[in-house]
């Protein structure tokens, strides 16, 4: 226990049993305690994982024996926990979406960076294996010209899960199907591809009624590698599908279905080919058909990868730097929505996109 570095947990709703269990199994971390302002959520959390329970994020900051905070609020409450964790000293894991803006995503940048803490972002889906595989097949060119790369995600839903909390049905607390749950395949398009040129996207609400939000993003994008591309997300599609991340180019094609890849084919096949075709499982949940149907070990990966990233004194696998275009593209798809039309990268005017961005 003493040579591992203590984590304190911000919020003990739905994601925060994953960091839990993550921290619980590992060898490197330890769970110290949770904040959370419901006394209720943090007694029930506390009692089950067998933690220390604060009331505020400032009471959790002066304990000495947490090192790391996990920023596990609604989203449009992760700005200020960064900046008062970063002023304490604390090397921070933010859940996605980091921010709300590219503005406040600057200062969260700056001020850790001036802190001298650690900030990375919980997008645990680019750990993946097939993603890894992906990356590498992209840096050495097996793919030859980058042609196309989409992400579908056909989810379900249910009306309730928008009202379970007040922020899920809030676009200015960023809710929304586009920067809620899209947000991690939009990131793995981004990472895998790089920067977008350009964007057109259609967003509407199909089957939640109850609530002025997107459900359903369809998008079209110009890498600027030359690659062209689809996003699909919706939480409308009952009983809701694996995603899917399909990347072609002239020599090669690869498609990852939920974690698992389905299709691993290169002009140029080599020997560990045939081991990166088994890579995952289609029995391990990604998220499809609910909001807790997944599992704690991806989490886990990037929570490890912390304590590795502070004893080695490097940036943790997913900085938040590598996320800012991620936002960048997401806000652009809101613009595109709000405008119905092309809109080419930089976004210039942030502040406006959160205006009923949605067509009903
Ligand atoms: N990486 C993933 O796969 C994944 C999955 C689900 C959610 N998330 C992200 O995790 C974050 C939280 O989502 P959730 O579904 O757990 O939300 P949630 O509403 O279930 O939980 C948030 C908790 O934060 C608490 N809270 C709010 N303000 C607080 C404050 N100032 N101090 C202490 N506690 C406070 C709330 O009371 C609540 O219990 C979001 O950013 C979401 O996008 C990520």
């Amino acid at each position: 226990m003493t040579d591992r570095i203590g984590f304190g947990l911000l919020g003990t709703g739905l994601v925060a049993p994953f960091h839990a269990k993550g921290l619980l199994n590992s060898q490197k971390g330890a769970l110290i305690a949770a904040a959370e302002v419901s006394s209720e959520r943090l007694e029930k959390f506390t009692g089950e994982f067998g933690c220390k329970g604060y009331s505020s994020l400032e009471s959790m900051l002066e304990d000495p024996a947490i090192q790391v905070v996990n920023i596990l609020t609604p989203n449009h409450l992760h700005y200020d926990a960064v900046l008062k964790c970063a002023a304490a000293g604390k090397h921070i894991l933010v859940e996605k979406p980091p921010a709300m803006s590219l503005r406040e995503v600057d200062a969260m940048i700056d001020t850790c960076a001036k802190a001298g803490v650690k900030i990375g972002v919980v997008l645990q889906c680019r750990v993946r294996k097939p993603i890894q595989a992906m990356k590498r097949a992209l840096a050495e060119g097996r793919f030859g010209k980058i042609l196309h790369a989409d992400a579908y995600m056909k989810w379900f839903r249910a009306e309730s899960y928008y009202h379970m909390d007040a922020w899920r049905s809030s676009r200015r607390s960023g809710a929304g199907v586009t920067i809620q749950h899209a947000f991690h395949y939009i990131d793995l398009l981004q990472y895998l591809m790089g920067p977008v040129k350009q964007v057109r996207a259609r967003m509407s609400n199909l089957a939640h009624p109850s609530v002025e939000l997107e459900d359903t993003l369809l998008a079209m994008v110009d890498f600027q590698n030359g690659a062209q591309g689809i996003v699909e997300a919706s939480t409308a599609l009952w009983p809701g599908t694996d995603i899917r991340i399909e990347v072609n180019g002239t020599d090669g094609t690869a498609i990852m279905i939920g974690e698992r890849m389905e299709t691993w084919k290169f002009k140029d096949e080599r020997p560990e080919d045939e081991e990166i075709r088994a890579y995952g499982s289609a029995a391990v949940a990604t998220g499809a058909t609910g909001p807790a149907d997944f599992g704690f070990l991806d989490h886990q990966t990037v929570i490890e990868d912390m304590v590795d990233a502070i004893r080695e004194n490097r940036d943790p696998v997913i900085p938040i730097t590598s996320v800012r275009p991620t936002l960048e593209w997401a806000l652009a798809m809101y613009q595109s929505a709000k405008e119905d039309g092309l809109v080419v990268l930089p976004v210039m005017n942030e502040d406006a996109i959160w205006e009923a961005a949605v067509a009903k």
